[in-house]
This record gives C-alpha cells, structure tokens and sequence, in this order.
C-alpha cells in the first residue's frame, strides 16, 4: 500500500504569493452598487487576522470600510449588507447606534467618539469597482495546494 506524504508551503513560499500593498483587487460590477443600496461585503486581512469589509454607493461615489465599529469592534450591519439609517443618510451600527458619515467614515453621533471607520481604498473604471490592498488590509489568500507525494522518500 503506497504511503502518502503531505507536505505544507514554507512561510517563504506563503509569502511569496501574498498580492503587494497598492495592487488592485477586483470587487463588483458598478451597477450592483446602487445609490444608497446594499453594500457589497467582503472578506479581507485587517493586520493578518480575517476581517469583513463593505463598499457602498453614497453621493454616487463608492466608499469602502472595515465592517467594524469604531465603539466596539463588533460588525456594523443590521442585516447583511444593510448599513444605512431608514433615511439613508448615516451609517448606523446595529449594537448601540453610533452613527457614520458615510463619505469619510467619521463619527457624527453615538457611542463612537472622535473616532473613524476604518477606509479601504476602492476605486471605479469601466464599469466596475476594485479595492486596494495597503500595508494593513490585504485579500485573504486562496487556498494552498498541498503537494502529496505517494514516495516517501522523494520530495514532492
Ligand atoms: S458597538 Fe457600535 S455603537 Fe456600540
């Protein structure tokens, strides 16, 4: 019966698959982000530990944060992809209400004091939005293929 060897990628190798800082990461086609719409949530790396992020439609500009409240670091939504008050103004969180401006993410009332959501560079060209990686935001990495070697004496 052949003996099968599993063998993980080095930190090296990881390493060398993680996208730059400034690299571009496609996100959705600009017509699923509608004026005041559902957001587009997505999965990141906020400082090497998993994270969601959204991107919504505001002022006809697409905005991008961390899905994580500046009070508590909880998420924002009250129901996925809902971040926006019933008026359509203020990003609101769900927990204990503080509110956001949604152009640039700073608190305007609650819990949330002097503080920011935290921004994901987006951007929009012919026809859709991508988000930019940074030193402190980074896509989260497909998966890493195994190299199985059925010899145990020869590397795979
Ligand atoms: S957790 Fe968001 S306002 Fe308290």
């Amino acid at each position: 019966m052949p003996e099968f060897r599993l063998t993980l990628p080095t930190a090296s190798q990881a390493q060398a698959r993680a996208p730059a800082a400034g690299q571009a990461e496609p996100l959705c086609a600009s017509t699923d982000l509608v004026e005041c719409g559902q957001a587009k949530l997505f999965d990141v790396l906020l400082w090497g530990q998993p994270a969601r992020a959204f991107a919504l439609r505001f002022d006809g500009q697409v905005v991008a944060y961390i899905n994580r409240c500046a009070h508590v670091p909880v998420e924002l939504d009250w129901q996925p992809g809902e971040f926006l008050d019933h008026d359509k103004r203020w990003i609101v969180c769900a927990v204990h209400g503080a509110s956001y401006e949604p152009a640039d993410g700073r608190c305007v009332g609650g819990p949330c004091g002097r503080s920011k959501l935290l921004r994901v560079n987006v951007a929009e060209q012919a026809g859709w939005v991508s988000w930019y990686a940074s030193n402190d935001i980074r896509p989260v990495l497909p998966a890493v293929p195994l190299a199985v070697s059925s010899d145990p004496e020869s590397p795979p």
